[in-house]
């Protein structure tokens, strides 16, 4: 796929600071953005530092009073004007997130229209931020709260979702009267500037929205910048877990608010009296979305004896059907992985699966065919025999592989689901009422599928418990989440 995009100026490759675009104020070789597929070069964009990102949290600080006194319909206004450029140029908005981050242009069109429906929801928020009105203990006074913008916000996003992450942050925070410093993925920053370059095209004053793109190695000095600096009062990271519990510790010295979206490990249960092919379905669009690159996507598949071998069978099909290959191609369903380091990871767990007495159903190895001609391709992969020991039941695989283990009691299937420190997502599959109760409040995850593959929607809560954080975005948690309360008591009333 090439970078011919109907409004060529949207590709952009300079940092956006205080309302223009501008070079790294500390010169650095530019950074290269490939294309996962046959790792060509797209285009380089600017390599920011710690002065860049001191320069980004200067606009947004000086945009924050202004910003926060515009009237939430403005804000509004605004956002919605930046929702509907956005849908006007979703087609080089999708084109631009397949060709960067390698998912199939279905998907990347399909994630427009999901970065988009965050900015429409929050747009429709920000004039719904209301606070209370608190019955007095005491005669004569009136007591009130009030939500209020945290401040500066520093975004940090991953590459998995190069156009929903940074929506779903952005929008919050805008709809709430802060203003905002972002760091998109080093692996996919041209969709973040396109929808920066529609935010300044809708009308966002200068300094409201600034973005500095990094490599991985310089990331650490510009996020270093915003977590020492003290005006900068919320960090929100979605990203691992590793990263997420730095981002804490350091962040402690200026007691900043944060959003932390991290790791995940979702199990992913079908009782023996679920509905077979609801739940093959609900397996196959919750595990290959993205090419298994989501943190909610089934890591570990417990399926009870039972209905073990039909499950694997009519599964089995399913995945052997899978068409992978480059995003533009006809009906491709899984694109490349996002770059070599991911594909070695998935190696790992599979030959360590394979090691340990995992059997191998389909897949199990790198693809370079016809189609998938490039290094960074890994074929749908079934795994049956796995077991808790096992990495791939310990750790983010982040791609194309369902390891399955087989189950006898409920009990047992809790008891192996609880039983990692993460806990973003889960899914069950049964038609039992009373188990559904059961299970689903047992569950420890912020995100519970019940005979469900695809949760994620602007108006649910999407968070973590446990080592896959805390902070919840979309819905009107989302907002609350870029607020803090004020309590006003105003006395002498009597
Ligand atoms: C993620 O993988 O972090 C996000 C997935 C989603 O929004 O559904």
């Amino acid at each position: 796929m090439s970078l011919t995009l109907t409004r060529a100026d949207l590709v952009r490759t300079r940092h956006f600071i205080a309302g223009r675009w501008v070079g790294s104020a500390e010169p650095a070789p530019a950074l290269p953005v490939c294309n996962p597929a046959d790792l060509s070069t797209i285009t380089a964009v600017e390599d920011g530092g710690p002065a860049d990102a001191r320069a980004a949290t200067d606009a947004a600080q000086a945009a924050f009073a202004g910003w926060r006194a515009t009237p939430a319909r403005s804000r509004a206004a605004l956002l919605r004007r930046w929702h509907d450029l956005i849908q006007r140029h979703a087609d080089d908005l999708g084109r631009l997130i397949s060709l960067e981050q390698g998912k199939p242009l279905a998907e990347g069109l399909g994630e427009v229209q999901y970065a988009a429906s965050y900015v429409q929801w929050f747009a429709e928020q920000a004039t719904r931020a209301n606070g209370d009105v608190i019955p007095s203990p005491v005669g004569g006074r009136r007591m009130l709260a009030v939500p209020e913008p945290v401040g500066v916000v520093a975004v940090v996003t991953p590459w998995n979702f190069p156009a929903a992450m940074i929506a779903r942050k952005i929008a919050p925070a805008l709809a709430a009267g802060c203003t905002v410093v972002a760091k998109p993925a080093e692996d996919t920053p041209l969709t973040a500037l396109a929808l920066a370059a529609l935010a300044e095209e809708a009308g966002l004053p200068a300094g409201v929205l600034n973005l500095v793109a990094a490599s991985r190695q310089r990331t650490p000095a510009v996020v270093g910048d915003w977590l020492a600096d003290d005006r900068v009062r919320k960090i929100s990271f979605t990203g691992s877990t590793p990263v997420g519990m730095h981002l804490a510790r350091e962040s402690a010295a200026t007691l900043k608010k944060l959003s932390l979206e991290l790791g995940g490990n979702a199990p992913f249960i079908v009782f023996d009296d679920a509905e077979l092919d609801a739940a093959v379905d609900g397996l196959m669009a919750a595990k290959f979305r993205n090419g298994g690159q989501t943190c909610v996507c089934p890591n570990r598949v417990y399926v009870q004896r039972a209905v073990h071998d039909r499950f694997v069978d009519k599964l089995a099909a399913r995945v052997r059907a899978l068409k992978v290959g480059p995003a533009e191609a006809e009906g491709v369903q899984i694109g490349p992985m996002i770059n070599s380091r991911a594909v070695e990871k998935i190696e790992r767990h599979v030959e360590d699966a394979v090691a340990r007495g995992a059997r191998v159903v389909v897949g199990g190895h790198r693809l370079r065919d016809a189609l998938a001609d490039g290094p960074n391709y890994y074929a749908p992969t079934l795994l049956v025999g796995a077991t808790q020991d096992m990495a791939c039941f310990n750790e983010e695989t982040f791609g194309p592989v369902v390891p399955v283990a087989r189950f006898d009691t409920e009990d047992e299937a809790l008891a192996r689901a609880n039983g990692t420190p993460y806990g973003l997502a889960a899914y069950f599959y049964s038609r039992d009422t009373r188990r559904i109760h059961r299970v689903a409040a047992a569950l420890e995850a912020g995100i519970v599928g019940i005979n469900e593959g695809a949760l994620a929607a602007e108006a649910a809560p999407f968070g973590g418990v446990k080592h896959s954080g805390y902070g919840r975005e979309g819905s009107v948690h989302g907002l609350h989440d870029y607020q803090h309360i004020k309590y006003l008591c105003e006395g002498g009333l009597a």
